[in-house]
């Protein structure tokens, strides 16, 4: 509870979450695969890391055509990440230890072997018709639009028994979903009420920008006039995908202390306005949208800052920011960093910017050791995308590799043969061997975690920037009525000269580059190379 406000703490927005890749993260029972029991036996280690809540990639019943981002029963757990029981056990443990648990929903398609779809499949009159999206092309085999998927190809796939075509914006196995019919949402909600009663804490919507199309299924316009580049003007936020978004916020509501953050993919360099939108004014829309900006920037103090600004900015009143580096889908951040020097202490310079943002902050496993980029050979290769684009783009799986528990042969990570191998620097980089440096940029994270919790300002302070970043280092407070935080943010290899002039001094809580418990004084600082220090600020 804040004294002053009366504000109690809410978890969703004053805690950190964690996004676990359920494939990667523990393998309990040899088989190669991460599972529900791993995670169970690992919440000691997120609960030391600080960590309030998970969001778990999806765990349903699933052909795996997309890794679990094609379901075929949404009240099951796949046997590949153990039972039902095992999911109610993880809930109360994690409960046990304070920490919530997320779910991946998947709104904007099933996959093609859920039962919906092969009902809507076999027959035009089928009462699940309309369940998903079927027109007639033009001219019978011919699509009946433009429309491309972002996985590339045509998004609609004939279907010769019904002779009509079927929307898939993602893989074919993968069929949109009609949210413009009158049952199907009420149909859907019923599923993720399923969820709510059991206990689960919320939901990260997967794509929410996407599900509504065009009524009138207009044709994209191309970008240079070519086919394959489209802008996706007909197939993304449309308003009917904001209203949906409004449901869902309704019906988590009805339950206590539940959320939603929606995935609002844009492409590079992101779209922080577009995010906004689906946060809306308050309590009409859902509770925190990724923005897809700071995963986008280039490192740049002054990029940045910009994507910073933009962010807070186009919020609504009473909106809330979430802030987050990496995630399943793009490279990990720490290898996105240019010239690929210095990596681990950008990886410090950034990770104290997203601890100590405004917003709360997502973490992707194995981004507190800094994991790298795996290159995956071919043969060994599981994406679809990786499989089709290869060599020109080798897929998503080299974010997805086991996490490095310990540096022994297959990192702790299972007894059996990893799904997907591991990195190859795994004898120096582990849990193990971070937990005993203090310098390791798992303790820095720990720290940096540690201190947010005991920090009002930085739980839930304005957003006060002093520098713009033009001259390489960012520098903001964050600010309460009665704590006044200073962040310093060196983004170059070089020594930076820094004034504060209207204060003086103050102490000295976190820093890559000082002794705490000092004093810094804020006239003519030499802030060191990649000098990320977090100051409490004395009148
Ligand atoms: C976004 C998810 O993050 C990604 O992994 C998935 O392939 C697509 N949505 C389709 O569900
Ligand atoms: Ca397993």
């Amino acid at each position: 509870m804040n004294m002053k406000t009366g504000e109690s703490w809410i978890w969703w927005k004053h805690g950190v979450i964690y996004h676990i890749y359920p494939w990667s993260f523990q393998d309990s029972n040899g088989d190669g695969i991460g599972d529900i029991r791993g995670i169970i036996s690992r919440l000691g280690y997120l609960k030391a890391l600080g960590i309030d809540g998970i969001w778990i990639s999806p765990m349903y019943k699933s052909p795996m055509v997309d890794f679990g981002y094609d379901v075929s029963n949404y009240r099951e757990i796949d046997p590949v990440f153990g039972t039902m029981e095992d999911f109610l056990e993880l809930i109360d443990k994690a409960h046990e230890q304070g920490i919530r648990v997320i779910l991946d929903m998947i709104l904007n398609h099933t996959s093609d072997q859920h039962p919906w779809f092969i009902e809507s499949a076999s027959s035009r009159d089928n009462p699940k018709r309309n369940w998903y999206i079927w027109k007639d092309g033009k001219k019978k085999e011919r699509p009946p639009n433009n429309w491309k998927s972002p996985v590339g190809g045509n998004a609609w796939r004939y279907d010769a028994t019904t002779g009509q075509h079927y929307l898939h914006s993602f893989f074919e196995e993968q069929p949109d979903l009609n949210w413009r019919d009158a049952e199907l949402p009420g149909v859907f909600f019923d599923e993720m009420k399923f969820w709510l009663d059991l206990g689960v804490d919320g939901f990260r919507l997967d794509v929410i920008n996407m599900i509504a199309k065009d009524k009138k299924f207009r044709d994209n316009p191309l970008v240079l006039g070519i086919p394959a580049f489209q802008k996706h003007l007909y197939t993304r936020n449309r308003k009917r995908s904001i209203a949906i978004a409004a449901m869902i916020r309704q019906l988590t509501d009805s339950y206590e202390n539940r959320t939603t953050i929606g995935e609002i993919y844009a492409p590079p360099p992101g779209d922080a306005k577009t995010a906004a939108r689906y946060l809306a004014k308050g309590k009409e829309g859902i509770h925190l949208a990724f923005d897809f900006s700071l995963i986008f920037s280039i490192w740049n103090a002054h990029s940045y800052f910009k994507c910073i600004n933009t962010w807070y900015k186009n919020l609504p009143d009473g909106g809330w920011p979430c802030n987050v580096l990496s995630n399943h889908d793009l490279f990990r951040s720490i290898d996105r960093f240019p010239l690929r020097t210095n990596r681990e202490e950008k990886a410090k310079v950034a990770s104290t910017m997203l601890l100590t943002l405004k917003g709360t902050p997502f973490l992707y496993y194995g981004e507190e050791i800094g994991m790298h980029n795996t290159r995956i050979p071919k043969r060994q290769i599981r994406d679809p995308l990786g499989k089709r684009y290869w060599p020109v783009f080798t897929g998503r799986d080299k974010a997805r590799t086991p996490m490095q528990w310990t540096k022994e042969p297959n990192a702790g990570f299972t007894t059996g043969i990893p799904w997907l191998p591991l990195n190859r620097d795994i004898r120096s980089r582990s849990v193990r061997q971070q937990e005993g440096d203090p310098a390791s940029l798992l303790n820095h994270y720990r720290n940096l975690i540690k201190l947010r919790k005991t920090s009002e300002a930085l739980q839930r302070g304005s957003w006060n920037p002093v520098t713009n970043g033009q001259q390489g280092i960012l520098t903001y407070f964050r600010n309460t009525d009665d704590e006044r935080i200073l962040v310093i943010l060196n983004f170059t290899g070089r020594y930076k000269s820094f004034s504060l002039h209207e204060h003086t001094y103050g102490k000295i809580l976190f820093s890559t580059h000082r002794n705490t418990e000092e004093f810094m004084y804020f006239q003519n600082m030499q802030i060191g190379p990649y000098e990320a220090t977090v100051c409490l600020v004395s009148e």
